[in-house]
C-alpha cells in the first residue's frame, strides 16, 4: 500500500529548523520558525512559567482524563483575557485545545458541519500553514488582497471589496493583531470599518489571535476581537499560548465560539466537544494547567505581564536595530517598514533568489517569501545581518 506514496514536501516554515541546525558555519542566523529568543539567541523558558510548573508538580494529585473541553478553570480565565466584558458570557463557550493549530482545525469541523457550502476567505498573503490546515480540513478557502509588497501597507480599501463581494454566511479569517507574515494590522478605526462591513454582508469573523501582548499591549491587541464581539451574532476565535506563554511545545490554545444567545451557544458547544472527541479526544493538560495558575494568581498574572512586556520591547527594538543598520549599508534602499511592523514578523522585501543567496553564501535563514522573525536579531549579530542584506540587494 505504501508504495503509492511520495516523498511529502518539507514544510516551508518548519523545514528551516532542520536546514539551519545542519549548517556548521558559527555565523549562521535563523529568522524562520516564529519562536522568541532572547539577546542570547535563546528561548528558554519564561521565569513565571518554572514557577507555576513548581507549583502544579507539587499540587497535582490525578492524571486522570480531562474532558473534551479541557480545564474549565483554564477556559474561563482565558476567555476573561481576550474579551473582557465585551460580551454577554452567557453567549460565548470556550474549549481548551492542544495549541492554535487545533483550535483552528476544531473550527474548521465546526463550521463544516454548521454550513459546509460556506466559503472561507484568508488574506493574501497569510500564515502559510492556513491553507493546508483549513483547505485540507475540506474547507473552501479564497483570498482577500491584504499586504502590497511595493508600498509595504494594507490594500485596505481593495480587502473591504473583496469582502463585500463575499456571500452572506460566508467567513472571514482575521489576524487579531500581528499579521503573520506581514506584522501590518488594521487600525482601530481600520477594524470598525471591517466590522461594519461584516455586519452589513452577515459575514461570520473567525479571528487568529496567535500573538495576544505581541503588539502594543494585551488590552489595545485585544480591541478587534472585544469590537467584533460586540457587533456580530456569531463569531469564532482561535488563541495559541504559544508565543505570549512560551508554551510552543506543550501545545496550548482555546477556541471560542460565540453564538446569538444562551441556547445556541450551548448547542455549538456540545458539536464542537463532539468533533473533538473524533479528532484527538480529550487536549493535553500540563501547558493550560501551568497558564491557569498563572491568570488566577494575581502575582503571577502581573509577573506575566512584566515578561510579557519584555519580549515585546525587545521585538520591536531588533526592528529597529536592523532598519539603523541597514540604512548605513544600503543607503538607497528604503527598509522604514521595519519600523511599523508589529510583532514577531515582517518581510525584508528581498526576492526568492536573494533568500536563497542569503541562506547559500551567508547562513541567513528565512522563509522564501522574505517573512523574518525579528527574534532572531540580536545586538550581536546585526551588523553580519545587515552586511549580509547589503550584499545580496
Ligand atoms: C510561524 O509562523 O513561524 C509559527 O506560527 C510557527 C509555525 O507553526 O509555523
Amino acid at each position: 500500500m505504501f508504495e503509492s506514496l511520495e516523498p511529502a514536501a518539507a514544510d516551508a516554515i518548519l523545514g528551516l529548523i532542520g536546514e539551519h541546525r545542519a549548517d556548521p558555519r558559527p555565523e549562521k542566523i535563523d529568522l524562520g520558525v516564529g519562536v522568541y529568543r532572547n539577546e542570547a539567541g535563546e528561548t528558554p523558558v519564561m521565569d513565571v512559567v518554572k514557577k507555576a510548573e513548581h507549583r502544579l508538580v507539587g499540587t497535582q494529585t490525578s492524571k486522570a482524563y480531562i474532558g473534551t473541553a479541557g480545564d474549565p478553570d483554564f477556559n474561563s480565565a482565558m476567555q476573561e483575557l481576550v474579551f473582557a466584558d465585551s460580551v454577554n458570557a452567557d453567549r460565548l463557550a470556550t474549549i481548551q485545545t492542544p495549541g492554535g493549530s487545533a483550535s483552528l482545525r476544531v473550527a474548521a469541523g465546526l463550521l463544516l458541519r454548521a454550513n459546509p457550502d460556506a466559503v472561507l476567505w484568508v488574506s493574501d498573503p497569510t500564515w502559510n500553514n492556513h491553507t493546508p490546515l483549513l483547505g485540507g480540513a475540506g474547507l473552501t478557502l479564497k483570498t482577500y488582497p491584504y499586504y502590497d509588497a511595493e508600498s509595504n501597507s494594507i490594500r485596505f480599501d481593495e480587502m473591504l471589496d473583496a469582502l463585500r463581494a463575499a456571500d452572506r454566511g460566508d467567513v472571514g479569517l482575521l489576524h487579531a493583531c500581528c499579521h503573520n507574515p506581514s506584522g501590518m494590522d488594521p487600525s482601530e478605526q481600520q477594524w470598525r470599518a471591517i466590522a461594519d462591513v461584516i455586519v452589513e454582508r452577515g459575514l461570520l469573523p473567525f479571528v487568529d489571535m496567535a500573538y495576544l501582548g505581541f503588539a502594543y499591549d494585551l488590552e489595545t491587541d485585544a480591541f478587534a476581537v472585544r469590537h467584533l464581539a460586540g457587533r456580530v451574532p456569531e463569531m469564532l476565535v482561535s488563541t495559541s499560548c504559544s508565543k505570549n506563554f512560551g508554551l510552543y511545545r506543550d501545545r496550548v490554545g482555546t477556541l471560542t465560539m460565540l453564538a446569538a444567545d444562551a441556547d445556541r451557544c450551548g448547542i455549538v458547544n456540545s458539536q464542537a466537544n463532539s468533533f473533538v472527541r473524533t479528532m484527538y479526544s480529550v487536549p493535553p493538560d500540563h501547558g493550560a494547567a501551568v497558564v491557569s495558575i498563572i491568570l488566577n494568581d494575581a502575582g503571577l498574572r502581573a509577573a506575566w505581564v512584566v515578561e510579557l512586556d519584555g519580549m515585546r520591547e525587545r521585538l520591536s527594538g531588533m526592528g529597529q536595530l536592523l532598519h539603523d543598520a541597514l540604512q548605513s549599508r544600503a543607503p538607497g534602499h528604503d527598509f522604514s517598514h521595519l519600523l511599523h511592523s508589529k510583532g514577531m514578523f515582517c518581510f525584508l522585501g528581498v526576492t526568492p533568489q536573494q533568500v536563497e543567496r542569503l541562506k547559500k553564501d551567508f547562513g541567513v535563514y528565512m522563509v522564501g517569501s522574505s517573512r523574518i522573525n525579528v527574534a532572531g536579531i540580536t545586538p550581536a549579530n546585526v551588523d553580519y545581518l545587515a552586511s549580509s542584506i547589503a550584499a545580496v540587494l
